[in-house]
């Protein structure tokens, strides 16, 4: 069973944008898309490890800041033609504040 731990307010998250937490399993890049859903994924790009938290948000999905491939966020695959997976971990908003299972 996985442990939920709060990561701070909804409002604390730019939309299309994301925040990182720290945390035992490494950075997790929490994104807020532009209809306001949450994806929790490892903050590490699947191609060479970049900060995906810094990368552009665009629907579902980030552009990694670094060369460019689009994670799905819903997912955590790579588009075609890239391949790879980023580890993603459920979220969920309980009276305004964000939490994810670990
Ligand atoms: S590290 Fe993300 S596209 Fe290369």
């Amino acid at each position: 069973m996985s442990d939920w731990i709060s990561v701070g307010p909804f409002d604390a998250i730019p939309a299309l944008g994301a925040r990182v937490v720290a945390t035992a399993q490494g950075d997790i890049a929490i994104f807020r898309t532009g209809d306001d859903q949450l994806f929790a994924v490892r903050d590490r790009c699947p191609h060479k490890g970049g900060p995906l938290s810094e990368g552009i948000v665009y629907g579902h999905s980030v552009a990694c800041p670094l060369h460019n491939w689009s994670i799905d966020l819903a997912s955590g695959e790579a588009m075609a033609p890239d391949q790879g997976c980023v580890g993603r971990y459920a979220v969920k908003v309980e009276e305004g504040n964000v939490l994810i299972a670990l």
